[in-house]
């Protein structure tokens, strides 16, 4: 039985109640986490909490939880679960209403809701054991604030689907530009002649962990050139290797796009590189 923490106390999932006025039901009205954790220990947790303290502030959700309060939920709830290989679920909704109204309420205290599932374990450099994912792409039509972590997903939930419809794990996603945007639920690398690509960060696409935690161990431990720049749709359809990061799946090898194979088809030794890496220091963050 899963061990959640709903405002203040830890409970079943099961027994875990909102009201059904709660703006995070009624309008996808909060932000959210995912922070993975091996054994008890949590990847990332510094830069998960930063990035949802931003996303509260950018809409306006006041709720003054510092580093370590977060810190003792996650703990907390690894410890109660099992530690296992969790992931963490973090949610933070305005909270309920009285009435259901669009302008943001006064005096409502936001939703803190968390609970834990588990997940693969940690990934390995192994090409023979690492999972070849196929994708789909379709044109990026989602909100145009990306880099919020809303729990608003409807239009990835959508997008995610077109692939899982067609018999693939993901869908990239490019915009009317036909430049790449992320994936549904992951950020997207490429890499080209020996170079990691990786689009820049702007309200198209969702500032990833895994995505921080990728370029900096690259550019701290290895000496493969890493660019953040633009990827058109036609370039990574070209490229060498083509991956997907996030914080469950860490660098997900992608070997097929849209039914075509991605290089020569197989998993490429710059992922392996970046894997070994990646692996190494994943807990320093
Ligand atoms: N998804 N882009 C989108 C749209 C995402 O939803 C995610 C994560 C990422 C990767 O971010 P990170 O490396 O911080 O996990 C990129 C999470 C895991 C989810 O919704 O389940």
């Amino acid at each position: 039985m899963s061990i959640a923490y709903l405002n203040g106390e830890y409970l079943p999932l099961e027994d875990a109640r909102i009201s059904p006025l709660d703006r995070g039901f009624l309008f996808g009205d909060g932000i959210y986490e995912v922070v993975p954790s091996y054994g008890g220990k949590l990847v990332g947790f510094g830069p998960h909490i930063d990035r949802m303290r931003e996303g509260l502030a950018l809409v306006e959700i006041d709720l003054p939880w510092d580093h370590d309060q977060w810190r003792q939920v996650c703990e907390q709830l690894m410890i109660k679960n099992g530690n296992g290989n969790l992931g963490i679920y973090l949610h933070v909704s305005r909270g309920a209403d009285t009435k259901r109204f669009h302008a943001y309420p006064e005096g409502v205290a936001p939703t803190v809701f968390a609970f834990a599932f588990d997940i693969a374990p940690a990934p390995v450099a192994d090409k023979s054991k690492a999972k070849a994912y196929k994708v789909s792409t379709t044109e990026d039509l989602r909100w145009r604030r990306c880099h919020i972590k809303s729990t608003a997903l409807l239009g990835n939930v959508m997008h995610y689907q077109q692939g899982h419809a067609a018999g693939n794990n993901e869908t990239i996603l490019y915009n009317s530009q036909g430049e790449v945007t992320e994936a549904s639920a992951c950020n997207v690398f490429m890499v080209k002649n020996g170079e990691v690509i990786t689009p820049p960060l702007d309200h198209q696409l969702l500032p990833g962990i895994t995505r921080l935690i990728l370029l900096d161990v690259l550019q701290k431990y290895t000496q493969i050139p890493v660019h953040e720049r633009t990827i058109t749709l036609e370039e990574l359809n070209s490229a060498d290797e083509v991956w997907i990061t996030s914080s469950s799946k860490e660098i997900a090898p992608v070997t097929s796009i849209d039914g075509k194979p991605v290089g020569n088809g197989d998993i490429g030794d710059v992922w392996l590189a970046a894997q070994t890496v990646f692996e190494k220091h994943r807990f320093d963050y």
